[in-house]
């Protein structure tokens, strides 16, 4: 089976693409355009967060960010400008950055994308991934003036992956920190664990306690809030046959943008051939994806890549159906699952289960 996308938007016929069409190309000011919010989390705020009453650190967490972006004083505020001065001048400087930690689905991001919205003067919200991708392509120094110059930075998903984002997380934090940025981040790894398992981070310890030096921790207890809605796992049941999943797409009409069709090693293939930093761009024309015969990955590389597709696409909202060889939740091989990238894995596992649950 070939790999086709069609098009919408041309009467009720869809036209059919292939992945090769998309133009996934992206210019760093394109990624630096796009730094806000992504569809999932468009109108995400404080008042649509509902903190699970069996769990008092959500409702502390709320509390302590809505004060804590309160209390970022907006530069065209003089009053606020001058008390600001006042208690920078009197005050020991603590700690600058929020860090939100805890499990996947307890809300990290939709608090994240709330303090955004409830922040006014400049504002940034991106990945550590896209982070990383702009510090790489625009240098250190050119990244942290760019950076120094928003009121407000949102990191979502900081994860320390190796020796060279270790440095660079930590000359960036501490850098955009000393002047009147604040950083919040979310994280499912407690800042004193980065990179655990991941590589020799026992080495990097004063770096990865210069990070953590940086920030205030807010643990978010409490179950992944997909489960009060959605099953607490996928099933076969929510992946079709792949005669079903043709038929879906053949039926699929999208609302927004065009739909693909592509067997799973195509699109492991391709996903292989371009940077992650282009993934979005990749998906940025489709409203649906149909995937057939997800299976059992056979190495680290591939696996994390479509972790990474799945992140950018559950973010953007897509409608995602799917076959498969296996039990979904073997796609991961269990020797990956249990490692330094587990808690990606079932991250990604909840997504999907989200995803495949979700009618189009
Ligand atoms: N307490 C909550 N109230 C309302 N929506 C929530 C809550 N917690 C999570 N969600 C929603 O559940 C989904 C997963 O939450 P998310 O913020 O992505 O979790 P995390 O970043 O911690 O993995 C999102 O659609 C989010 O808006
Ligand atoms: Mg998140």
């Amino acid at each position: 089976m070939t790999s086709s996308i069609s098009t919408a938007g041309t009467g009720d016929t869809p036209g059919i693409l292939t992945l090769d069409q998309i133009n996934a190309a992206v210019t760093v000011q394109e990624v630096v355009a796009g730094f806000v919010p992504p569809p999932r989390f468009a109108h995400a705020s404080f008042d649509t967060y509902r903190p699970d009453p069996g769990e008092p650190s959500q409702t502390a967490a709320v509390t302590q960010l809505r004060t804590y972006v309160a209390d970022i004083a907006p530069e065209d505020k003089p009053r606020a400008r001058f008390f600001g001065r006042w208690r920078r001048q009197s005050e020991p400087e603590g700690p600058k950055g929020m860090y939100l930690d805890g499990g996947y689905g307890v809300g990290k991001t939709h608090l994240l994308a709330a303090s955004y919205h409830a922040t006014s003067g400049l504002k940034a919200y991106l990945s550590f991934q896209e982070l990383a991708y702009v510090i790489g392509a625009m240098g250190m120094a050119a990244s942290v003036e760019a950076f120094k110059k928003y009121t407000l930075v949102c990191v979502d998903e900081f994860e320390l992956d190796d020796v060279g984002n270790t440095m660079l997380a930590k000359t960036f934090i501490t850098n955009v920190t000393q002047g009147d940025s604040h950083i919040i981040t979310t994280s499912n790894t407690l800042p004193s664990d980065l990179g655990m398992g991941r590589f020799a981070a026992e080495s990097f310890r004063r770096e990865i306690g210069q990070i953590a030096a940086a920030f205030t921790v807010l643990r978010i207890e409490g179950v992944d809030y997909r489960h009060r809605n959605f099953q607490a796992d996928a099933s076969l049941q929510d992946l079709m046959t792949p005669e079903k999943l043709r038929a879906a797409f053949e039926a699929y009409h999208p609302a927004n943008g065009a739909k693909l069709y592509a067997t799973f090693a195509d699109l492991t293939a391709h996903l292989a051939r371009l940077h992650p930093i282009s993934y979005q761009r990749l998906l940025d024309p489709l409203g649906g994806v149909f995937i057939e015969g997800l299976s059992p990955m056979e190495d680290q590389d591939i696996a994390l890549r479509f972790v990474h597709l799945i992140d950018k696409l559950y973010d953007q909202g897509i409608h995602f159906a799917a076959s498969a060889t296996c039990e979904l939740a073997d796609i991961f091989k269990p020797e990956y699952r249990d490692k330094g990238y587990a808690k990606k894995y079932r991250r990604c596992l909840s997504r999907l289960g989200e995803l495949l649950q979700e009618p189009g």
